[in-house]
């Protein structure tokens, strides 16, 4: 039996990568998607891949008002929202000092993570920090690392990490999760 059927599940960054894979992953399990990233042909090609219901929703997560718009979207088309992975990122790579600006903002997802557990306790909402390694995406070759595909994470390794965590059932949360390549990190 699909585990997430009826359920409702929205992944930034669900175009391609990590998110996509999540994505596979969740709509394997019955659930409804939305899925966000900003460009559209993307979104398109990804929704039409999936094994169930999806839709898109484009819109920059950058942006407040995008964000504020892509929640009324959800709002009134399907009422409800169960799963919302906060995946989408991008990833520079410059002097000051190389990855400096990568990693603090990853702290700071971190730690706006570990609060927003604390907050949304009393509501009911389960909170997981997702840590992977490096992973064979788009992101990874933009970078133009050339390490072989085997040592490194394919997406769908976080993907059924993910899944894993979001089928404890509502009585065990799994507050955070690092998941790194066995060859070790590069
Ligand atoms: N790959 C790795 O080695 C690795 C390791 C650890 C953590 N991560 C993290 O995992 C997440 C996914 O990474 P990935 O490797 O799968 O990256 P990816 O292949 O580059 O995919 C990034 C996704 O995020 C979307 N996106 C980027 N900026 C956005 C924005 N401002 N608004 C809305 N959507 C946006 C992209 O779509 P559009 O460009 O169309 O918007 C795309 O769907 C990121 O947060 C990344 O930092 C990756």
């Amino acid at each position: 039996m699909e585990k997430l059927s009826g359920k409702v599940a929205l992944i930034t960054g669900g175009s391609r990568g990590i998110g996509l894979a999540i994505s596979h992953a969740l709509a394997g399990e019955g659930a409804a998607l939305i899925l966000v990233g900003r460009n559209r042909n993307a979104l398109a090609r990804a929704i039409k891949a999936l094994p169930g219901p999806a839709e898109a929703c484009a819109g920059d997560v950058r942006r407040p008002a995008d964000v504020r718009g892509i929640f009324q979207q959800v709002r009134r088309r399907r009422r409800r929202l169960d799963i919302l992975v906060n995946n989408a990122g991008v990833f520079t790579y410059k002097p000051f000092a190389n990855c400096s600006a990568y990693t603090a903002s990853k702290f700071g997802a971190l730690g706006f993570t570990r609060v927003l557990r604390k907050e949304l306790r009393a509501l009911g909402i389960r909170v997981t920090a997702v840590l992977p390694g490096v992973a064979d995406t788009a992101m990874l070759r933009a970078f133009g690392n050339d390490t072989p595909r085997s040592k490194v994470l394919q997406p769908e390794d976080v993907a059924r990490t993910v899944l894993e965590a979001i089928l404890q059932p509502g009585r065990a949360t799994v507050e955070e999760i690092a998941i790194l390549p066995s060859s070790g990190a590069l």
